[in-house]
Order: structure tokens, then C-alpha cells, then sequence
């Protein structure tokens, strides 16, 4: 397994890059370069390492930058400081901002190979305990950044939280993720999905019964309440319920007290209340489908979670995590995404969000042969008409020939600031293809021009990786 690990050394100097990456093949690492910055930012974007190795002194900036941006984005990743010879005061600066350790010039090969050994056990001790956790909220972009930030803020209270986002973004994770980064961890976390249980036993088996309260009550059965009791109740689908239940419901959470069917008296419970959904619940209210006082209630602190569209660059990433999990589950390598692959999964819209990317990817596991997926495995949903392959593709809702086209313009799914509104459908006469190629040359030569041909603000900008920037600058020919 040890070839498929990585480092990104980051130095200026042609010479220190070359005796580096020289000693960490020998050790039977793969390795990628970067000169500046920049460079090393594009890099950390597109892949992920296992170590990064980064000088000190840099054409675009201070590698103290890169060493605090890796430790707080990239928190599994170990990153060492190379410092020159004596510099005491920036070791001790590059340990402070979460560099592991730091190895100073003229680099001595045995000191270095140490420090990397050191760096790989502390990666793959992240990593086990990241397995055990199962899945991690994972993604580096602006979006996902916000959102961690808002969990561990709202994992210390106690307040309940309504977790908005569309279908396949996250919302049970993120209920599960503020569980266990909050003070009722040891305690149980009770999903229930409110659409999924028969009206008719919808309070008994909220709150639980006696024994002979209804037919087919055999025996005292305690309700989700009480299994949450000490910990955490998750609404799940809460616009779900009907308008007799959430009278009841609401009491509940009101008093933080129940009475099972059929019992005497009322029982004390203690539970955090989370709920989600991926409906608009303030418009449900507002039609009088769902109550306002209960709304009011189990909205204390809202939280939405992002569409995977509008979290720029975190694809190549969180395809990485995926497409190893589903491996390890098959007891074989990870293949990695070839470069058109990754390119058309950034042009896709995922109306099904993160659960669409995982379906995509798991049939693409078992169509490639190799140890690379390339575009054409991924049978993503293409435009409407002529595709058989659609009926099996995970699309949830929406055509996804909209999003697409609408990812592939805009920064997170804002139109460009010049955008030819037209509607895709009125343009009978034109071929479907080259409309939306001139569409995205317009955006993209725009973008270019408003950041002054800097490739990685344009990519940005239009909320696409570089590489996916680079590849459609090839496909339209733009220079
Ligand atoms: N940021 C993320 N990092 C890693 N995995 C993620 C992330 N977001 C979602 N997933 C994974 O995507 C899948 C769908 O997530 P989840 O079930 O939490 O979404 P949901 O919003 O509740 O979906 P639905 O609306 O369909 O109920 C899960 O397998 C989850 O582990
Ligand atoms: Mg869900």
C-alpha cells in the first residue's frame, strides 16, 4: 500500500525539490512539486496527500501560510517546515501554526527519512480513527468550511436545530456529526424518519405503550423518546408529519415529558431535538400544513446544508474518499479518476447531491476495469432524449440537463453576472451542445477578463476547479 501514498514538496529551489523527491521514491513514495504557493494551493485542491514538505522562504509568500491553511483545512494532512540551517525563531513560528515538526537545510537524508516515517504513522493513525468514525463531514471549500465552523458552535448548546438542504447533501450527517462533537455523545442518537411510520402508530411508537393499551400491544414497549433518553432525537423527513401528531409532539419537547399510550402517568425524558428536511418548511406554514409553534420550537438555530453544486472544488476530494471507502468494501485498490472524469464530474449538476456522487461512483467501480475511471464509466445522465442509460442513472429530481448547464456557468450556482437569459428550451434550431458551448466561452472569456487572465481567480470565480478550467479552455479553443 506504501506506493500509493503521496507527498507534495513545495520549494523554490530546483535542486532541493530534486534531492527530495529522489529520497522519498526511494522510500517508495509517489511525489508531486510545486515552486510557489500558488502552485502548492492548485495542488492541495485537486488531490490529497498524505505529507507535505514545505520551504520556508517562497516567491509568492511565507510557507508559514501554507503550513496554517494545511492544519486548518486539511487536518489530517501531516505538513513539516524546511527551515534553514539555525533558524530557530521560524521552527518554533512553523510549530505554532500546527506544522508537525520542521527539518532544517542543508536537509541530512537520515533525519529526513525519519521525519517522513514519523509523518506516514501520524496520517494513518488519523485515518483509522476518521474509519472509525466511519464518515466525516468531508470538503474544503468555503461552503463546507462555514458549515463545520457553525457544528462545532452549535454542538455546545443545547438548542434544537433545523437542518435544511436539498435531497443528498448531508442532513443526517450533519445531525450525526453535531451528536458527537456535543456533550451527549455517550448517548444515544435515535434516527426516525417521520414519513415512514404508519399514522396509526405514529404516538405509540413516539412515546411508547402499555401493555394491552391496543390490540397487538403484547407488552410494554418504550417509545423513541425514551430511547433517545440522555441523548439525541433526530426528526428526520419532519414535514412528514401529520397536523395531530405535531400537537403532540410539541408538547413534548415543550415539557420534556411524555406519557405512553395507555399509561397513567407522565414520564420525564431528556433529549436533544435535531430535525430535517428537504422541504421548505416556513412555506408549509405558511399554507397551514405544518404548525407555526412547532416550527417555532424545533427551529431554535437553523442550519442548511449546502448542494454539492455550490461547493467549488470539493469533488476530486470527496470522489477520493468515496471510491476508497466502496474499495475497501470490495477488498480491493482505489482506482483513481482519470482527468476527463473528473472534468465531467465537475460539469454535472448532482441534482441528488453527495448520494448521487456515491451512487455515480459505485457503479463506475464495478464498469472500469482498471485502476482508472475514466469519463465514460461514469455513465452520467446526459441531456434529455436519446439516453437508455437515464432510466438506471440516480438522478432524484429535476432534469438534469438545467443543473448541468447551470453548474458549468456559474460559481456555485449563480449565474454569471452577464448571463443571456435564455431559457435552454427555447432555442430550437440551434444544436443543443455548441448553445451551451457558447454559453460557457462567453462566461468564461468574461470571467477572464475581469480577473486580468489569472487562471486560478477565474477558475474561483466560476466555482470550477483549475483543472476543470484548463480542460474546458482546451475544449473551447480559448487561448
Ligand atoms: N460532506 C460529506 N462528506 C462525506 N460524505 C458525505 C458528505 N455529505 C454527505 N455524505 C454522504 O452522502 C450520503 C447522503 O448523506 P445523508 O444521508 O446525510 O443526506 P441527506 O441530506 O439526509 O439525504 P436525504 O435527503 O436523501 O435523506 C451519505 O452516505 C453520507 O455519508
Ligand atoms: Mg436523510
Amino acid at each position: 500500500m506504501s506506493d500509493t501514498r503521496s507527498v507534495l514538496i513545495v520549494d523554490d529551489e530546483h535542486d532541493i525539490r530534486e534531492l527530495l523527491v529522489l529520497t522519498l521514491s526511494r522510500m517508495g513514495l509517489r511525489t508531486e512539486t510545486a515552486p510557489t504557493l500558488a502552485a502548492a494551493r492548485e495542488l492541495l485542491a485537486s488531490a490529497t496527500y498524505d505529507l507535505c514538505l514545505t520551504d520556508m522562504r517562497l516567491p509568492d509568500g511565507s510557507g508559514l501560510e501554507l503550513v496554517a491553511e494545511i492544519s486548518t483545512r486539511y487536518p489530517g494532512m501531516p505538513v513539516a517546515m524546511i527551515t534553514a540551517y539555525g533558524n530557530v525563531e521560524a521552527a518554533v513560528e512553523a510549530l505554532k501554526v500546527g506544522a508537525f515538526d520542521f527539518v532544517s537545510k542543508p536537509v541530512d537524508i537520515h533525519v529526513l527519512r525519519g521525519l517522513v516515517r514519523q509523518a506516514l504513522e501520524l496520517g494513518e493513525r488519523a485515518k483509522r480513527e476518521t474509519d472509525e468514525h466511519s464518515s466525516r463531514l468531508l470538503g474544503t471549500s468555503d461552503a463546507m468550511v462555514t458549515l463545520r465552523n457553525t457544528i462545532a458552535k452549535v454542538a455546545r448548546s443545547q438548542a434544537p436545530v433545523f437542518i435544511n438542504g436539498e435531497s443528498g447533501t448531508g442532513k443526517e450527517l450533519v445531525a450525526r456529526t453535531i451528536h458527537a462533537q456535543g456533550a451527549r455523545a455517550n448517548g444515544p442518537f435515535v434516527p426516525v424518519n417521520c414519513g415512514a411510520i404508519p399514522t396509526e402508530l405514529m404516538e405509540s411508537e413516539f412515546f411508547g405503550h402499555k401493555k394491552g393499551s391496543f390490540t397487538g400491544a403484547h407488552s410494554d414497549k418504550p417509545g423513541l423518546f425514551q430511547a433517545a433518553d440522555g441523548g439525541t432525537l433526530f426528526l428526520d423527513e419532519v414535514a412528514e408529519l401529520p397536523l395531530p401528531m405535531q400537537v403532540k409532539l410539541l408538547r413534548a419537547i415543550q415539557e420534556k415529558c411524555i406519557r405512553p399510550v395507555g399509561a397513567p402517568a407522565e414520564v420525564q425524558v431528556d433529549v436533544r431535538i435535531l430535525s430535517a428536511t428537504h422541504k421548505d418548511l416556513s412555506q408549509l406554514v405558511n399554507d397551514g400544513r405544518f404548525r407555526h409553534d412547532l416550527y417555532y420550537r424545533i427551529n431554535v438555530i437553523g442550519l442548511s446544508v449546502p448542494p454539492l453544486r455550490a461547493r467549488a472544488g470539493d469533488l476530486p476530494l470527496l470522489s477520493d474518499a468515496i471510491l476508497r471507502r466502496l474499495s475497501q468494501a470490495m477488498h480491493r485498490p482505489a482506482p483513481t479518476l482519470a482527468d476527463d472524469a473528473v472534468a465531467a464530474l465537475e460539469a454535472y449538476g448532482f441534482p441528488g447531491n453527495v448520494r448521487e456522487l456515491e451512487n455515480i461512483l459505485e457503479r463506475a467501480l464495478a464498469m472500469a476495469d482498471g485502476d482508472h475511471i475514466t469519463a465514460s464509466d461514469l455513465h452520467l445522465p446526459t441531456p434529455r432524449g436519446h439516453s437508455s442509460s437515464n432510466t438506471a442513472a440516480p438522478a432524484v429530481h429535476a432534469s438534469p440537463f438545467v443543473t448541468g448547464t447551470h453548474q458549468a456557468l456559474g460559481a456555485g450556482g449563480t449565474a454569471p453576472r452577464d448571463p443571456r437569459t435564455v431559457s435552454p428550451y427555447e432555442t430550437a434550431g440551434t444544436a443543443l451542445p455548441s448553445f451551451i458551448e457558447d454559453i460557457e466561452r462567453a462566461a468564461i472569456q468574461q470571467a477572464l477578463q475581469e480577473h486580468r487572465y489569472n487562471k486560478t481567480k477565474t477558475a474561483a470565480a466560476l466555482g470550477i476547479t483549475f483543472r476543470a478550467l484548463r480542460y474546458k479552455l482546451k475544449k473551447l479553443g480559448i487561448d
